[in-house]
This record gives C-alpha cells, sequence and structure tokens, in this order.
C-alpha cells in the first residue's frame, strides 16, 4: 500500500523547530500588546462571497488561488453554501468588525491575528499552499482617527520594531500610495491606454493583464518587461491632492521616527481593497518570495462588504517567511532559542520501579522541572547515554535508593555525583540550576 504523505504545499512543523515559531509568536504578541492590539480569532472558513468582495474576482488569489467547495445541503429547504478556506485574514476581521457592530463603541479597534491561511500557489521555497500569518488591523469610524496617517506610521513604526526584536536585520521597508479607490481606477485606465502600444511588446502574462487587470503588469518580473514597464506612467502622477497630502504626512511621521523605507511606485498589492498607503518589508535572504510581509490602508472595505465606513490599515507578516529568514543565519545572540536541556533524567534500575519513577517524576514536574522518564528495562549504560544527550543531571532510582530515600545525582555539566535526600531533591535541583 502506498504510504500517506502530507498534501503538496503543506507541511509538518516539528520540534525543536516549532520551538522558534512560538519564540516569534510570543514576541510579535508582546510588542503588539504594548501598542495596544488585542487579539481576534475568526472561522478557518468563510463564506466565499466575502473573499470575492474584498479580495477581488479579478485577483490571482479569488480568481485561482482558493479553496473552495458547496458545503452540502442538509434540508430540502436549505441551499447549498459555497465556503472557501481563509486566503488572508483582513476581510475575515472587517466581517467580525461589521457583525459585532464594533464601530459602535467609537473606539478605533486594534486586532491581531497568528494563524493558518491557504491559497493553491505553485510550491516552492517560502510559498506553500496552507502558511502562516501573523497580522494585525486598526479599524473604526474616521471619528477615531483611524483616517489619521498617525496611524498609518504607528503600524509601520511598530513592524520596524518587531522585526528588529525577532533579530531580524537587514529587511526593507518598501513604501507607496494608490491613492483614494477613485484616483486608482484612474489610474487603471490611464494604465490601460498607454498599454494598447506597449503590452504587444510584453510577455505573454503581461498582454493578457493589460486588459484584464492592467494594474497588474506592475508586478511583472520578467526581466525584459523590466525598461518598458519604467516607461510607463506612474501612480503618483494620478493622485489626488487628499491622497498627496496623506503620504506625504506619512512619510514625514517615518521620518521623524526614524524607521528607514524607500519608495517603490510600482508597489500596487495583489489584493484589491488597498487605498492610499501600500507597503511591503522585504529580505534579500527570501530570493524570489521576498516579501516578509506586506499590507496598507483599506478605507472602504467595510462599505464594500455592507457595513458601516470605516478606515482602516493593517499587514499580515508570512511566519514561514520569517522562520526561514531567521534560519539562514540572521539569528542573533539574544535572539537565538536557548539550548535548553532537561533539568533531570529519571532512571529506575528495573521495571518494578517504573512507578516509583513515575511518581518522582510527577513530583519534579510539578514543582516545575522538565524532566524525562527512562524505562525500567533499560541496562544502566543505555540511561546514561540517552541522559546525557538531553538533560543536565541523571537521578538513579534503584531498590537501595528507594529503601533508604537518598538519590544518587549525576549532573553531567560538572562532572559531580552527589547523595541527595528525596525531600531534598527539588531544592537541591533549584539551588544547582540558579549557579
Ligand atoms: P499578502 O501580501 O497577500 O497580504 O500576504 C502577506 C504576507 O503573507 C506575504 O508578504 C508573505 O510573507 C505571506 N504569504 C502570502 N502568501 C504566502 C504563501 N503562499 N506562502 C507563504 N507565505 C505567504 C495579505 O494577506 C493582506 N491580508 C495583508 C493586509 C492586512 N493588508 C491589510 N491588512
Amino acid at each position: 500500500m502506498a504510504t500517506l504523505k502530507a498534501v503538496r504545499g503543506t507541511r509538518d512543523l516539528l520540534p525543536p523547530e516549532t520551538e522558534l515559531w512560538n519564540r516569534i509568536e510570543a514576541t510579535a504578541r508582546r510588542v503588539f500588546a504594548r501598542y495596544n492590539f488585542g487579539e481576534i480569532r475568526t472561522p478557518i472558513f468563510e463564506d466565499t462571497a466575502l473573499f470575492a468582495r474584498s479580495v477581488g474576482e479579478e485577483t490571482d488569489i479569488v480568481s485561482k488561488e482558493m479553496y473552495t467547495w458547496e458545503d452540502r445541503a442538509r434540508a430540502q429547504s436549505e441551499k447549498a453554501q459555497s465556503l472557501t478556506l481563509r486566503p488572508e485574514n483582513t476581510a475575515g476581521v472587517v466581517r467580525a468588525y461589521i457583525e459585532h457592530k464594533l464601530g459602535e463603541s467609537g473606539q478605533l479597534q486594534k486586532l491581531y491575528y497568528i494563524g493558518p491561511q491557504f491559497r493553491r500557489e505553485r510550491p516552492q521555497k517560502g510559498r506553500y499552499r496552507q502558511f502562516w500569518q501573523i497580522g494585525a488591523e486598526a479599524i473604526g469610524p474616521p471619528s477615531s482617527g483611524s483616517e489619521s496617517p498617525l496611524r498609518d506610521a504607528e503600524v509601520l513604526e511598530m513592524l520596524a520594531t518587531l522585526l528588529d526584536e525577532l533579530g531580524i536585520k537587514g529587511w526593507t521597508l518598501e513604501l507607496n500610495s494608490v491613492g483614494s479607490s477613485a484616483d486608482r481606477a484612474r489610474y487603471n485606465e490611464v494604465l490601460r491606454t498607454a498599454l494598447v502600444s506597449v503590452a504587444p511588446k510584453m510577455c505573454v502574462d503581461c498582454q493578457r493583464r493589460a486588459v484584464t487587470n492592467p494594474l497588474r503588469v506592475l508586478d511583472c518580473k520578467v526581466p525584459e518587461d523590466q525598461p518598458l514597464i519604467e516607461s510607463l506612467p506612474k501612480i503618483g502622477d494620478s493622485l489626488g491632492a487628499e491622497a498627496k497630502e496623506h503620504f506625504a504626512a506619512v512619510v514625514a511621521a517615518l521620518d521623524s521616527a526614524g524607521v528607514p523605507y524607500i519608495l517603490n511606485h510600482r508597489l500596487v498589492r495583489g489584493l484589491d481593497y488597498y487605498t492610499r498607503t501600500t507597503f511591503e518589508f522585504t529580505h534579500g535572504g527570501l530570493g524570489a518570495q521576498n516579501a516578509l510581509l506586506g499590507g496598507g490602508r483599506y478605507d472602504g472595505l467595510s462599505e464594500a462588504l455592507g457595513g458601516p465606513r470605516a478606515p482602516g490599515i493593517g499587514f499580515a507578516m508570512g511566519l514561514d517567511r520569517l522562520v526561514l529568514t531567521l534560519q539562514a543565519g540572521d539569528l542573533n545572540q539574544e535572539s537565538a532559542p536557548p539550548q535548553v536541556a532537561l533539568d533531570a533524567y529519571i532512571a529506575p534500575l528495573g521495571e518494578n520501579l517504573n512507578a516509583a519513577a513515575l511518581t518522582l517524576a510527577r513530583e519534579l514536574r510539578r514543582a516545575g522541572f522538565n524532566v524525562e522518564l527512562g524505562d525500567g528495562s533499560f541496562r544502566l549504560k543505555k540511561s546514561f547515554e540517552a541522559a546525557d544527550k538531553i538533560a543536565r543531571r541523571i537521578v538513579i532510582l534503584g531498590e537501595d535508593e528507594l529503601q533508604s530515600g537518598i538519590l544518587t545525582v549525576k549532573d553531567f555539566t560538572r562532572g559531580t555525583q552527589t547523595k541527595v535526600p528525596r525531600a531534598e531533591l527539588a531544592a537541591f535541583l533549584a539551588t544547582a540550576a540558579g549557579e
């Protein structure tokens, strides 16, 4: 029988790598808390229409990358519903914002999430079909200050801080503005017109994009097309006065906060809901999939989903890509996961001592120590070898020890052997651990 494997584009995360994942998540939670973001958890699947109406029908994500299925109707009267595994989390957060009337508090809602997303992309380094995002959204009625350029700058400054605290060095913040939805629509038409004469000289994908979604031409990576793309009109020239002013204020706030960035007029992002500020943090070590994270403003998204006016800004970082970057050698001293050796390995000398060993392990674990338990069927040599690999000490539990209540503890790092009364074992481990 053929053995079953994880599905293409998905993978298992195993210890000790999961420690790194947990550490990244813990750092993110700590930083988000300092900026007053609270956690939201939305469902992993949603009504398909949610993504069509937010991310956009014409985008790659919605048109070809979603895992969508018809949910069977349970009763005759029920209609089958089209459901989709979430390809991203902004749509779900804004749906929840509307559904729970979070805007009625009048407060800016600052929400973060950590969880898996699903896109049927071609798997490669840094690109998976199930991947993880750590993201955050700041959304609220205009009276909550949600439209203020200060929010854009605060989010970007928080991201710079988070990447620094994670120990990721050498990132680049790329920044742009795509203007209001009217500015963006206008630019799309400017591009469409300009592409009539240029597109025939470009790759086949661009020839198609020139007709279906001209903005996507700017994402083209084909080297021969680059000079042609650079010759196209730039979005900055299509921005209205308001968008220009907003962008200038964001840039000024970043300058005064000392957050470095570069302007990239081609950064229009692959999701339709963006307005005004768009950004990505890239990292050279990642290869073709060089975006550590992406985000921007979506001032019209709530209304597009039938909700109240609620401008917002947010981002999502690829957790898989953060891990790759850190593993590729960006780990600095403070951020390197500590080499955690267990506090003790308990070696029962005989199967009849297994139960007593389990009791001893339970006592120590309850006292907060990390303990592994050997097995009474092991020879002493095997126990020593096993313990030496994973624990700082081995605690021998033989008949004599059980009777006398005096245990033998061998410390591998110090090379010492000590007799310790059982009642004092926890105290002994605690003192020794502190040295
Ligand atoms: P996105 O640019 O589609 O934006 O994804 C954000 C990040 O998720 C990417 O920069 C990348 O690090 C990671 N990512 C995306 N696809 C994959 C994949 N197939 N494998 C591994 N990592 C991936 C969004 O999702 C928006 N919701 C961000 C946002 C939040 N905008 C405003 N608020």
